[in-house]
């Protein structure tokens, strides 16, 4: 039995990505530690997982030293979620941010230096937000870091603190840099879980700025083999790398809109409404690095993943109607005042 301990599993990536460690991966204890705030829900694990004796839940804080400590030392494996992932929510109040992002990488990075004799491999997962708007496309791992959001900002200083504890100690980690990531049990806070809910209900659809922003849209359980490939491939193939997992492929906001309101079958009307400020316009990912030290490719096309999430909302309207509130942030804007995002 090898153990993994992932930090943030009851999230939207890390429960998906715990849910198929456990249906796949028979021989891994799984240790969750979360702290079950807003974006944490235990609802995301199958009853089936909760009661296993291979599973267990601990309910914390990535910066709580001693627990993260104790759990560190029992793991062969560590993948760290944590985090504030909002852009939005971090325009509006961004210390919390900074405490979970950095000062909890800090301290799950920190574990990893102490337990070195034992944990085989750290898989930190950082984002794409890093890069900021393309300055070049598409982006590879040697893109500027340029953040334009306080969460972008957070997850850059944790992604280089990662680095440095690489070069400093020695650790055998991998930081993964994923682009937006959509599919089932993602907070309706996000841009697709919003359109898709709200083409549900037959609500208009809102789009910041018209929608013309473009992204590279990468299915969850695509992420989720990219991790996978990160802690099983050769140590010294993957020690200190940064990877990016994306599909090259850019998508406006816009066209997300109208494939989602076509794989709804309705005519709901889309809104423009005010531009996020620190708003990322292009971005695009070029993940040739991940393919070449792990072979990994993303295997699900753009409208077979968004059928796959409408559906999963569909059928699952219970884990997402208490959410609908949250779905809007009040952000304060340049000019002093404040608008809903
Ligand atoms: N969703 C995306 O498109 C995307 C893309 C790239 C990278 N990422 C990164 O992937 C990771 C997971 O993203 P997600 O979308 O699943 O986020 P999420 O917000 O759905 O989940 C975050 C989880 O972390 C937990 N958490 C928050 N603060 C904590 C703390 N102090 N201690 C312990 N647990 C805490 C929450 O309870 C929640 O379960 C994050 O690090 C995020 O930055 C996300």
């Amino acid at each position: 039995m090898r153990t993994i301990l992932v930090t943030g599993g009851a999230g939207f990536i890390g429960s998906t990505f715990v849910a198929r460690v456990f249906r796949d991966r028979p021989d891994w204890r799984i240790l969750v530690l979360d702290a079950l705030t807003y974006a944490g829900n235990l609802g995301n694990f199958e009853p089936g997982m909760r009661d296993h004796p291979r599973f267990s839940f601990w309910y914390g804080d990535v910066n709580n030293l001693t627990l993260v400590d104790k759990l560190v030392a029992q793991s062969d494996l560590v993948v760290h979620f944590a985090a504030e992932s909002h852009v939005a929510r971090s325009i509006a109040d961004d210390r919390i941010f900074f405490q979970t992002d950095v000062m909890g990488t800090q301290a799950v990075a920190n574990a990893v230096v102490n337990h070195q004799d034992r944990v085989e491999r750290f898989v930190h997962i950082s984002t794409s937000e890093v890069y900021g708007s393309a300055v070049r496309e598409p982006m590879d791992e040697d893109h500027p870091l340029l953040p334009s959001s306080p969460y972008a900002a957070a997850k850059a200083g944790a992604d280089r603190l990662v680095d440095s504890y690489v070069r400093t100690y020695d650790i055998p980690a991998v930081t993964v840099r994923p682009f937006n990531n959509y599919g089932p049990r993602q907070h309706l806070e996000k841009c697709v879980p919003r359109f898709v809910t709200s083409a549900i209900l037959g609500e208009p659809l809102e789009l910041h700025g018209g929608g013309g922003a473009s992204r590279d849209w990468l299915y969850v359980e695509d992420c989720v083999d990219g991790i996978l490939a990160c802690l099983e491939a050769p140590v010294d193939r993957v020690r200190g790398q940064v990877v990016n997992l994306g599909t090259g492929v850019a998508t406006s906001v816009a066209d997300i809109a109208d494939t989602v309101l076509s794989i709804a079958g309705r005519e709901t009307p889309r809104v423009s409404v005010g531009e996020r400020p620190g708003q990322v316009h292009r971005h695009i990912g070029d993940a040739r690095r991940a393919h070449a030290l792990l072979g990994w490719a993303p295997r699900t096309g753009l409208r077979e993943g968004l059928e796959r999430t409408y559906r999963w909302y569909e059928q699952n309207r219970a884990w997402w109607e208490p959410l609908r509130w949250m779905r809007r942030v009040r952000v304060r804007l340049p000019d002093g005042r404040e608008e809903l995002h």
